[in-house]
């Protein structure tokens, strides 16, 4: 930690003016830290859509998932009936994924930076679009390779309920609502928590619309 951690509550950050939350041990919530930039990432996400289009993906069980997700970056998390995986190459368009722009990468690395993970360097963004109703089950980030890097979860858009609970799936899960801007890390000791979303209430957002988009950046590979 840069600063000293609160063990609960929130703590101003003199620097950025957004404040922090610790979930856990090694998790924190930054309040509003994209929120300046908000609008530029959602820019971003229309034209990385536009080569690698939003899709509902199939679980190894074979549901098919209530999120449309697309990635950007060397490697893009995909899942069907093979399992859950990163991939160099878009199935969808057999081609690679687009790059990651170098506005994530930065802001990923300050967020992580405020959380007390000095140096993280993504390869990978999921990108994760909710619309009203739509879900993410309780579930752990285990498919990268070095779960010494922290993940990184930009909420752009509606409003969401995050669900986060512990390392084992009976535990207690606390609901901590996520808005347009805040960023959520977690790593270290919290790095295999369990989380997930609660299914999207509707409405209306100046930038976003009936969505909401979460923006996932990953050390993959
Ligand atoms: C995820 O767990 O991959 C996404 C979390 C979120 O949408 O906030
Ligand atoms: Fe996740």
């Amino acid at each position: 930690m840069q600063e000293p951690a609160a063990p609960v509550g929130a703590v101003a950050s003199a620097a950025t003016g957004a404040s922090r939350e610790l979930l856990a041990e090694g998790a924190v919530v930054l309040r509003g830290f994209a929120r300046l930039e908000a609008a530029s990432l959602v820019a971003a996400v229309a034209k990385i859509a536009a080569i690698s289009p939003f899709r509902q993906m199939t679980t190894p069980g074979g549901f098919r998932m209530s999120v449309a997700m697309t990635n950007c970056g060397a490697a893009g998390w995909i899942t069907d009936r093979a399992g859950y995986r990163y991939e160099r190459v878009d199935p969808a368009t057999g081609r690679a994924w687009p790059p990651l722009p170098s506005r994530f990468r930065a802001l990923a690395a300050r967020a992580a930076a405020m959380a007390g993970f000095a140096v993280f360097v993504p390869d990978a963004c999921l990108i994760n679009r909710y619309e009203p109703d739509a879900k993410l089950s309780l579930h752990r980030d285990e498919d990268e390779r070095d779960l010494s890097a922290p993940v990184v979860s930009v909420s752009l858009g509606l409003p969401a309920t995050f669900l986060w609970g512990g390392l084992s799936r009976k535990d207690r899960v606390r609901r901590v609502r996520l808005e347009h801007g805040d960023v959520v890390v977690w790593g270290g000791p919290a790095r295999l928590v369990y989380h997930g979303v609660a299914p999207l209430a509707d409405g209306d957002h100046p930038q976003t619309g009936r969505t909401r988009i979460n923006l996932t950046l990953r050390k993959s590979l």
